[in-house]
């Protein structure tokens, strides 16, 4: 007999403790959605649209208030599955400030410490919203300096950077699980045009557009992606020229657009791109609350601003079909900011012209803007 036998070389790291505190964080995060409800898919009557039926994913209703807490709720998972969040991880995000405030409800739900990097310019209410989860707020001069602050902070601490920007294409699943397009798929169910022409969303991270883009493509259905996209804001141009690097000085519109394209924006997956005026999307969050008491946040406004002209360009074409957009936060959170004369005065903002191409679009079904 020759040679020897080499020991294995085996190196563990479990811990059956650790396992045991994972998994009952992901029990408490699998109870808070089950004791949850899904959201309403509204649907508007728009008479001068007899054949064309608009639908708004009412996203304000979740425990959070905006279609953040389904983001957050992933991240969280995303990070406990992946071993990069356990207990006591100080976790830090970096953020326009909704998903901030989602994310400190599960950190608080988790009893884990949380910091939020958002630009200075946040509104004050979604920073009491986060404090009072107990989460710390950090604001920078700078927005395009939130990335580099939140990974400092969390390297920093030996915390974890959630880093939605790269992380909300894949922490969702995007072939179901509940996510917001097997959502909105399963509640047009029963309607007359259960499979629809378009649906309409603004890009943040871009995780939700992805979402929807890839869960159709799965379904095999034919309905197209509509990304909307504020003024000074970089996915136009990345959506043109995938790879061009573009970067911008950052959306007004709080919720979407980004001063540079984001990992989680995925162009290949969006059919169209609309670039709206950020008047217009300040106009159509007030005409939604003058004609239906609908109080939502301006980022509703820009995607509801383009989807009543798709409505109009179906109708123009003697079409028929649905179309959905969402509403993605409460516009109680913006009352002193958006919905304030003074401070849309001060932005320079002119609300009327808008106004009136959405009146002439719902009542006479024709879009002059
Ligand atoms: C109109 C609208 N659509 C979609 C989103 C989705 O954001 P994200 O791209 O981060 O999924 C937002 C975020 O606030 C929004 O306001």
């Amino acid at each position: 007999m020759t040679g020897s036998v080499e020991h294995l070389l085996e190196v563990d790291q479990s811990g059956h403790a650790e396992r045991a505190r994972v998994i009952e964080a992901i029990r408490k995060l699998k109870a808070d959605q089950t004791r949850s409800a899904d959201t309403h898919l509204h649907a508007m009557r728009i008479p001068a649209f007899p054949g064309i039926d608009l639908y708004l994913k009412d996203e304000s209703t979740h425990p959070t208030g905006s279609l953040k807490h389904r983001l957050a709720r992933s991240l969280f998972l995303y990070g406990l599955c992946s071993g990069l969040i356990s207990e006591g991880t100080h976790v830090v995000e970096a953020s326009s400030g909704s998903t901030a405030v989602s994310e400190a409800f599960f950190a608080h739900l988790l009893g884990l410490p949380f910091t939020a990097v958002m630009a200075k310019s946040t509104s004050p209410s979604k920073i009491a919203l986060i404090e009072r989860e107990g989460g710390k707020c950090v604001l920078v001069d700078d927005p395009a300096d939130v990335y580099s602050v939140a990974r400092a902070l969390a390297d920093e601490t030996g915390g974890h950077y959630l880093d939605q920007f790269t992380y909300a294409e894949r922490a969702t699943d995007w072939r179901g699980n509940n996510n917001i397009a097997e959502s909105i798929f399963e509640q047009l169910g029963m309607e007359r045009f259960p499979s629809p022409e378009w649906v309409v969303v603004g890009a943040g991270t871009g995780g939700t557009s992805a979402t929807i883009g890839r869960y159709v493509r799965f379904r095999g259905l034919t309905t197209r992606l509509c990304v909307v996209d504020p003024e000074n804001s970089a996915f136009l141009a990345a959506f043109r020229d995938p790879g061009c690097g573009e970067t911008t000085c950052g959306s007004r519109i709080e919720g979407i657009g980004r001063p540079r394209a984001e990992p989680s924006f995925l162009p290949d997956v969006v059919d169209r791109l609309v670039r709206v005026p950020d008047a217009a999307s300040v106009a159509t969050a007030h005409f939604l609350r003058a004609r239906t008491g609908q109080l939502a946040g301006p980022s509703t406004g820009t995607a509801l601003y383009a989807a009543t002209k798709l409505a109009c360009d179906l109708h123009a074409a003697g079409q028929e079909g649905s179309i959905v957009t969402l509403l993605c936060d409460d516009g109680v959170r913006y009352l002193d900011t958006y919905f304030s004369d003074s401070r849309v005065a001060e932005q320079g903002w002119d609300l009327d012209p808008y106004l009136s191409v959405l009146a002439t679009a719902r009542d006479d079904g024709v879009w002059t803007g």
